[in-house]
């Protein structure tokens, strides 16, 4: 652990040579780069790095809630919590070829007030060659039953927006937060990007592609127990009003987010929910995305 320059950041690396990069701030990851040191998560320029605010990019933790309601702040608290090393996280698997840390976010006093259940939150992040795995486990605590919506909001680097094509989301329906939440079905035969996009598709397949034409690389996102996806790229109006966020930065940025929203997850005391994804990163000179 890294104390040095801010919050106690954690590096993860495998022998092939990637590297990935956590805070115990917010629990988020700040960076991931494959065996030739290319960096494949989005980081603002313009990140603002102030201790009470959570980094524009990387994968980021949001709950327990995913959106702007009630007392929470907008994608709920934990990105903007100190987490700690887990000090009895559950077993690993044995003969497991990764580097792993456990953290782990308890419910504090101050937040009671602002949503008033105990829990705990555990988040195992694994890097093995080409794959970043991360296992999301919420615990209730409380001696009452308690809901909530959960995403991990990840910023992929991309060389070119224009030329980024998503798969697995097509024919699906999705609440459009630029259309008052309204609900409409996917027509594209693949989702492609000109203008602001801000979707959550719902009941989404277990695997998405995010194919870069321009890099020749696909991000294969697979994910358990978070059963929809939100796609969303602020596009040139909605970058230069963000101040953490340069004004071109869109074009390199785009988010695809596993998250548990439409159906959000109840647990009755003492009940646990997991929450699996895994991406890996594939070069190759021709991308099918299925
Ligand atoms: C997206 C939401 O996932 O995150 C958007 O769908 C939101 O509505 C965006 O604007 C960024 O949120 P924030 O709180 O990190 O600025």
């Amino acid at each position: 652990i890294n104390v040095a320059g801010g919050s106690p950041r954690i590096i993860l690396s495998e022998p092939t040579g990637s590297t990935a990069e956590v805070l115990l701030y917010g629990g988020q990851i700040l960076s991931w780069k494959n065996e030739r040191r290319e960096e494949l998560l989005f980081v603002s320029n313009k990140a603002l790095g102030k201790p009470s605010k959570a980094i524009r990019g990387g994968i980021l933790i949001c709950f327990p809630q995913f959106v702007n309601f009630g007392l929470l702040e907008q994608h709920g608290f934990a990105r903007n919590k100190l987490w700690s090393l887990d000090p009895s996280p559950s077993p690993l698997p044995s003969a497991n070829n990764q580097s792993t840390v456990d953290l782990i976010l308890k419910s504090a006093e101050e937040d009671l007030k602002i949503w008033p259940h105990r829990f705990e939150l555990q988040l195992r992040i694994s890097l093995s060659a080409g794959k970043l795995t991360l296992i999301s486990r919420v615990r209730n605590m409380d001696n009452k039953a308690f809901s909530f919506t959960f995403a991990l909001h990840n910023y992929f680097s991309v060389s070119d927006i224009s030329e980024v094509r998503v798969g697995g989301l097509e024919t699906l329906d999705y609440l459009d937060n630029l259309m008052h939440k309204e609900r409409y079905t996917e027509q594209a035969d693949a989702i492609t990007f000109d203008s602001e996009i801000d979707r959550v598709y719902l009941s989404t397949p277990t695997k998405i592609a995010i194919i870069d034409h321009e890099k020749k690389r696909t991000f294969v996102l697979r994910k358990e127990g978070m059963g929809d996806a939100v796609v969303w790229n602020p596009w040139d109006k909605k970058a230069k009003a963000l101040p953490d966020m340069g004004d071109e930065d869109y074009k390199t940025m785009l988010c695809v987010d596993s998250a548990a929203i439409e159906a959000p997850v109840t647990l009755k005391p003492f009940e646990e929910w997991m929450g699996r994804q895994e991406l890996s990163a594939v070069s190759s000179s021709y991308c099918s995305g299925q």
